[in-house]
């Protein structure tokens, strides 16, 4: 029987990015333009709530653990919480100069030195257990915040990561909520995001998972993609700097329509496969209604997210008028304390490579009955220049 022909590739698909084009399978993850991201094919409107350990056992094992899995499987984390001392000490030589992506990506390189096993699954749960400590060890070093206290493995990991956290926040308990629902909204988004695709291209050479997940690190660095959250920030921050903290809907409607005359980007807004809102954005969108009405940075991103998908919505060139995650990660993170925009890619990183080290383990030990995915080789044309 003829198989079924899943796409037909023609000339107006090259250089476009792969947009569109099936090149495997995801078993942890999928997104539909029209429904948003689902998490091994629960919507995550219904997850979003859930402890993160629960998300990590639903992703790693690919089903709703037990309450009892799911202790036994934090318990097993939370032993591999640790970085080793030489591992740390390397991190803490690190030049606290150029954006912290790069030392969250060359943190990794480290640990893979100190730290790997060369088993892909035993080493994607060595970081996973250890990526709060990393994360706040970076994070703390490239700030100047002072030393990173050692992880408290009888802690929930996200508590723990703030705690180690040295930021200067006088309450952590809203950054606490604000942090568990950022981690579980970014930890995947199926398999064909830049980050995942990058770090599961680099593991089919062969490449041992931690300098797999590095190089997904430095793709995610990229202001098109993982750095989007604080350049949307920014472009909030900009616009609040022109028409004050609290600009009227017409003020607004004027500014918009003058930077898209512009062809200024509106970041934060579109998305390469979703076609409306991006409902991590919703469930972000209401939680900080719910926390911080009165935050003038929440009140300025929901009046932006209504006047600017109008906005945009006249430009029928325009696919994606809408909000995704990136457009309110930022503000939900600041209104929480956490108002430090350079280091929001790096929690960004802390979540998506928990997501991309467990698609590497599919990948590299489970697919084609065990034997692992050829190395990645797409084909190209050649064409003078
Ligand atoms: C992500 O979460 O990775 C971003 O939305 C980008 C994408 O899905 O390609």
């Amino acid at each position: 029987m003829r198989e079924s022909v899943l796409f037909e590739v023609r000339e107006e698909h090259l250089d476009t990015g792969l947009r569109g084009i099936p090149v495997g399978h995801c078993v942890t993850s999928s997104v539909d333009p029209n429904k948003g991201l689902f998490y091994v094919g629960r919507p995550i409107q219904e997850l979003s709530q859930k402890d993160p350990t629960e998300i990590l056992y639903l992703l790693y094992f690919g089903e709703v653990g037990t309450d009892e899995q799911v202790l036994h499987f934090r318990q097993e984390l939370r032993q591999r919480a640790s970085l080793k001392t030489e591992t740390v000490a390397a991190i803490e030589r690190l030049p606290r100069e150029g954006h912290p992506m790069d030392l969250l990506s060359i943190a990794l390189l480290i640990a893979g030195i100190y730290e790997k096993t060369d088993d892909y699954q035993e080493d994607a749960l060595n970081l996973i257990g250890k990526m709060p400590h990393l994360t706040a060890l970076v994070i703390n070093h490239h700030a100047g915040w002072g030393k990173t206290p050692s992880p408290e493995p009888e802690l929930n990991y996200i508590q723990d990561f703030v705690r180690m956290l040295q930021a200067p926040i006088e309450k952590k308990e809203a950054l606490i909520q604000a942090m568990r629902l950022f981690h579980v909204l970014s930890i995947d988004h199926s398999g064909g995001n830049l980050s995942a695709f990058v770090g599961k291209s680099v593991a089919s050479g062969l490449e041992h998972l931690y300098g797999s997940v590095a190089a997904s690190m430095t793709a995610l660095a990229g202001p098109r993609h993982g750095r989007a959250n604080q350049d949307s920030l920014a472009f909030l921050e900009s616009i609040q700097k022109e028409l004050g903290k609290n600009p009227s809907e017409e003020a607004l409607e004027t500014l918009l329509r003058a930077k898209l005359q512009n062809k200024e980007i509106f970041f934060g807004f579109g998305h390469a496969v979703l076609r409306v809102e991006d409902p991590r954005a919703t469930v972000c969108y209401r939680f900080c209604e719910e926390h911080f009405p009165n935050d003038p940075k929440v009140q300025l991103a929901q009046l932006l997210r209504r006047e600017a998908v109008r906005v945009l919505k006249e430009n029928p060139k325009i696919q994606n008028p809408y909000p995704n995650i990136d457009a309110i990660t930022g503000v939900m993170l600041s209104a929480a304390g956490f108002a430090f925009p350079e280091y929001f890619t790096v929690l960004f990183g802390f979540a998506r490579s928990i997501g991309v080290a467990i698609q590497i383990v599919y990948e590299r030990i489970e697919a084609r009955e065990g034997k692992g995915l050829p190395i990645v080789r797409p084909k190209y044309l050649y064409k003078a220049r």
